[in-house]
């Protein structure tokens, strides 16, 4: 799969980003108008576990993720052997029937991602084997940029 990063469409995912890495689960009182996933209702939604910090991404190929630069721009790309990507999975624990664990072997954050202005704040994980039985979230069709394309 090769991905063509620099493009207008791939923005629209990163709302399916987790935006801060987080350490604690929210009360789901506390959430307002939430209403709890099902199982395997958002397999393609990632649990990142990145030596320490957890983060969110999303499934966009079989050994893709996306996720945010932010939460890979403290790490280095000799870290990936601890690191843990997660789908299918309902807690930030990570378990659940189904969940489906990989390692990952290595990262790739946007050139011109900026800390400062969280600019072009998009990365993707190459995962260290391929996820064959969980879909991908579907890429938004983009026909004003015809090099926005997973292939
Ligand atoms: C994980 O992060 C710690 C603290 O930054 C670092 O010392 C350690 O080497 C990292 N682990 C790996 C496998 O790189």
């Amino acid at each position: 799969m090769r991905l063509t990063f620099g493009a207008i469409g791939l923005f629209c995912l990163v709302g399916l980003v987790q935006s801060h890495p987080f350490y604690e689960v929210a009360n789901p009182d506390q959430i307002v108008k939430s209403i709890p996933a099902v199982a395997s209702e958002f397999p393609y939604t990632t649990l990142l576990k990145l030596n320490g910090s957890l983060c969110g991404g999303s499934l966009i190929g079989s050994s893709h993720v996306l996720t945010a630069a932010h939460c890979l721009y403290d790490h280095a790309v000799s870290e990936v052997s601890s690191f843990n990507v997660i789908v299918n999975m309902l807690s930030v624990g990570g378990g659940g029937n189904g969940a489906v664990i990989r390692g990952v072997k290595n990262f790739i954050v946007h050139p011109n991602y900026n800390p400062n202005t969280q600019d072009n704040d998009v990365a993707l994980l190459v995962l260290n084997s391929p996820i064959t039985n969980i879909e991908p979230v579907v890429l938004p069709a983009d026909t004003r940029d015809s090099s926005v394309r997973a292939q």
